[in-house]
């Protein structure tokens, strides 16, 4: 990942971003063994060795938890084999290695954790922790209440029974719906084919929740920083 020195220095906690501009423009800080003075200049932050005073900076130890609002038409995972654009296109100036927690479809938007804690993501993503995940699904149609309760009480998928769920039903138009699940578990697609199941195929799906973590009002595409109360709440679940 490319970033500029000055913020990679920041990262780092070495000084604030203008503090580590002067420090540039002074001659303190090497990179590749080279004193670099001039702003602009970027560096890779798996191969470039940045030094300040002769020390080596190391942004490595830092956890870092992100919390996206993942657009549609982005694949959650660091490479694509069909070179489309994934999660990591959107977070340019972060300069940890993060790594999604969990997935969303290609074609799902909203709520996506990204970290480099790997105890975190293990916890988050093991089947026996059963961590809630609401989603906002607009599906064709409109379900009546037989098939909502089907979802409630777990409908057969792939040859096996969902646990129970929550669902609402929050909107209606004139020819599809809008509702809000929230899940126990994880499977592979499992909220458009529990839709698919009861005959209302999802038309648009985006996650709104983990737990008590809400995406609210962050913009599409954009990321932000996880609170100090947000992260000891994942750590505590
Ligand atoms: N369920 C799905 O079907 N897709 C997602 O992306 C997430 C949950």
């Amino acid at each position: 990942m490319e970033i500029r020195l000055q913020k990679y220095l920041a990262n780092a906690g070495i000084a604030s971003r203008r503090k580590a501009e002067k420090y540039i423009l002074e001659g303190k800080v090497k990179v590749n063994g080279k004193v670099i003075t001039n702003l602009g200049t970027k560096i890779n932050t798996e191969k470039d060795l940045v030094y300040f005073n002769d020390k080596k900076v190391c942004v490595k130890n830092k956890k870092v938890y992100i919390l996206l609002n993942k657009p549609e038409n982005y694949i959650t995972t660091a490479n694509d084999q069909f070179d489309r654009p994934t999660v990591m296109d959107l977070l340019p100036s972060i300069s940890e290695r993060v790594y999604p927690v969990g997935r969303l479809d290609y074609n799902t938007s909203g709520l996506l954790l990204l970290t480099n804690d790997g105890e975190l993501t293990y916890k988050l993503t093991h089947p026996k922790h059963h961590i809630s995940k609401t989603y906002i699904a607009k599906v064709k149609g409109i379900p009546d209440e037989n098939s909502l309760n089907k979802l409630r009480k777990g409908i057969v998928i792939d040859g096996y029974k969902t646990s129970p769920a929550k669902i609402k039903l929050v909107r209606k138009f004139s020819e599809n719906s809008e509702i809000e699940i929230t899940i126990y578990e994880g499977r592979n697609r499992q909220v458009r084919k529990m839709c698919e199941a009861i005959g209302h195929p999802v038309l648009k799906l985006k996650r709104i929740a983990i737990g008590k973590i809400f995406l609210k009002d962050l913009p599409l595409g954009k990321y932000r920083y996880l609170t100090k109360e947000e992260i000891s709440y994942l750590k505590k679940l």
